[in-house]
């Protein structure tokens, strides 16, 4: 059981968990950061690392390198830990090797005693957080994925560049797999409190057509990443961050992370992208926004894609 020291397990110390572990030491939020790799002295290392970042950060905290044992009073248990995409390859083709990964990682974990909250990163993080959430038999509002919410920053990102206003007031989501079958829900993007649509009719240098590729450009992002540097970790890492922050804070925040579906959409039984309400006990509610006919159709379509992935490697 948690102990109120705000320990944080990271099983993966890859660059996109090291990426998480370093934005988690530079804006503070835990008291203890664990590091667990299948190369112990991987861990040892960047623990020996990261230790000595701590005089320049925001607060004190205790980082080693540890085992599954740790996982017992874990608030948190991050896994990032399985292969990934190289140039070209889906998320969605790492399935059968990171399947087995994640169900060796949650058998370990849950051996430790664990009873806290598990946030699954690895891809396809869809379909990862439905096997972490089987193997672990935690409840299904404490396994969470990072869904879409890196996806989701992708877009306010660059509709901030298009329209020229802070990404920060740029409010909409990407829903669905984090993949290539992602749908932007456009019915529910404003700038501020102005839906998009108003200010394309007001504006007529902005066009529905830019629109289009703008998803396009966020959704293939990682691809044109990893041809160009061989991975993605950075955004990744920091979205972790922002997710474990919202937990360990209690927050209360609307993140597109990956949720149990138990009817909302008219879908059920599976983990994808919604924006959903994250606190201390982790998923409080799944939205059930009222969304276009062809925002759910996409939606739809892109659950099936993972309800068939899944069924490979049940
Ligand atoms: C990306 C990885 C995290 O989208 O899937 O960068």
């Amino acid at each position: 059981m948690q102990t109120g020291t705000r320990r944080v397990v990271l099983v993966g110390t890859g660059f996109v968990g090291m990426s998480f572990a370093y934005s988690m030491v530079n804006q503070g939020g835990a008291e203890e950061l664990v590091l667990i790799d299948v190369n112990h002295e991987k861990a040892v290392g960047e623990a020996m690392d990261l230790n000595h970042g701590i005089p320049f950060g925001p607060e004190k905290i205790e980082i080693w390198a540890g085992d599954y044992s740790d996982c017992k009073t874990a608030d948190i248990v991050v896994v990032t830990a399985g292969v990934n995409q190289q140039p070209g390859e889906t998320r969605l083709a790492l399935v059968e090797r990171n399947a087995k990964i994640m169900r060796d990682v949650i058998k370990n974990v849950m051996q430790s005693g664990f009873n806290g909250i598990l946030l699954i990163a690895s891809n396809p993080v869809d379909v990862l957080t439905y096997i972490a959430w089987q193997e672990s038999g935690l409840p299904k509002h404490r396994v969470i994925g990072t869904g879409t919410t890196l996806d989701t920053a992708r877009l306010r990102y660059q509709m901030g560049k298009y329209l020229d206003v802070d990404p920060r007031n740029v409010h909409g989501y990407i829903v669905g797999e984090h993949g290539d079958t992602e749908t932007p829900l456009w019915s529910h993007t404003s700038v501020g409190v102005k839906p998009i649509f108003d200010i394309i009719k007001d504006h007529p240098e902005y066009k529905r057509e830019d629109l289009e590729e703008i998803y396009v450009n966020v959704r293939d992002a990682a691809y044109h990443i990893i041809e160009r540097k061989r991975a993605t970790y950075y955004g990744i890492g920091m979205c972790i961050t922002r997710i474990v922050k919202a937990i360990l804070n209690d927050e209360n925040s609307v993140l597109p992370v990956s949720a149990y579906l138990d009817g909302e959409y008219g879908l059920h039984d599976i983990f994808t992208g919604v924006p959903a309400i994250v606190n201390r006990n982790g998923i409080r509610e799944v939205f059930n926004l009222n969304i276009s006919s062809e925002e759910l159709e996409q939606l739809t379509k892109s659950v099936s894609i993972l309800k068939e992935t899944l069924d490979t490697v049940r």
